[in-house]
């Protein structure tokens, strides 16, 4: 059994959804690893029960897609390891959700970023995550109440870049990507350039890019790709600017029913991503990342 930085007994835990991914994380640690049962009752209630022996401090890991049913089994699974005998319980959730609603839009709607990160805060000692769209605060401490800290992936699509599509621009859908955008180009050593987006509805947006003359080969990057809408809209657009091949990398391959086959269509020739979230498209691993940073 490994320790962690406090001289603590450390135990890597996670659902069955998760367990592959956090297993690779306590090999890395080497650590004990122990999956958490979840029993779901006939009127839909969770029980979720945890190994008998937490560790000290009790890593949980898991990924927040698809969270209306998990954000609530995770906080029951944080409880049950502080009764297992953990003084300290952390969150590693490769992909958290509801980050992007982080302003009232409109009037009379929340603001979904901060009522999940309360929750989560609450619950953890710590918090670990992968970009997680935070555009207009600076830090995840400032949504998340506890020690709560981003884990940079951009070195390793850099890599990805580097490998499999020298020569090409890198190009970000909006300016809000522009942070992202750069450092990959950095570490890639390679062009890069933004375009403006504006969303219509959820699956409506433009795009335009500007003029990049001499431009053959592009490789679209973004944190999220949901709808696919936004993919689909930078792909057809660079390829109305005559540059081809156009190879898209997310690093959240959220990828709801029908996104791909609308990107496909659009003429993207590669789509990968990371395996915050599983997916046939995942091409760029991350555990290590998390395992580093824990340590
Ligand atoms: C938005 O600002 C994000 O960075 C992504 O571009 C967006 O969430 C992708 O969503 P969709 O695939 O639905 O266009």
């Amino acid at each position: 059994m490994g320790n962690d930085s406090s001289g603590g007994e450390l135990k890597v835990h996670a659902f069955a959804d998760g367990a592959a991914y956090a297993r690779q994380i306590a090999r890395r640690l080497e650590v004990g690893f122990a999956p958490i049962k979840l029993h779901r009752f006939p009127d839909g209630e969770s029980l979720v029960r945890v190994a008998p022996s937490a560790g000290r401090h009790a890593v949980l890991v898991r990924t927040l897609s698809d969270p209306n049913s998990k954000i609530f089994d995770t906080l029951l699974a944080a409880d049950a390891l502080r009764h297992a005998g953990a003084n300290r319980v952390s969150l590693i959730a490769p992909y958290l959700a509801y980050m992007r609603q982080d302003k009232v839009f409109h009037r009379g709607e929340p603001i979904s970023q901060r009522v999940i990160g309360r929750l989560l805060g609450e619950a953890f000692d710590s918090v670990l995550t992968m970009e997680p769209h935070l555009h207009r605060v600076k830090s995840l401490g400032e949504v998340i109440p506890c020690e709560a800290s981003t884990v940079a992936v951009a070195s390793a699509v850099a890599r990805w870049v580097k490998r499999e599509a020298r020569r090409c621009v890198v190009v970000g859908p909006d300016g809000e990507s522009r942070k992202f955008v750069e450092a990959i180009a950095r570490a890639a050593e390679a062009e890069w350039i933004v375009g403006e987006k504006t969303r219509y509805g959820d699956r409506r947006v433009k795009i335009d890019f500007p003029r990049i003359p001499g431009v053959k080969h592009a490789v679209i990057v973004d944190d999220i790709a949901s709808s696919g809408v936004t993919l689909a809209a930078a792909v057809r657009e660079l390829r109305s600017h005559r540059i081809e091949p156009v190879d898209a990398v997310v690093v959240h391959a959220l990828f709801a029913p029908g996104a791909m086959t609308l990107i496909r269509r659009a003429g993207a020739r590669r789509v990968v991503s990371c395996d915050t979230i599983a997916h046939p498209t995942n091409a760029i691993k991350t555990a290590s990342l998390f395992a580093e940073a824990l340590r």
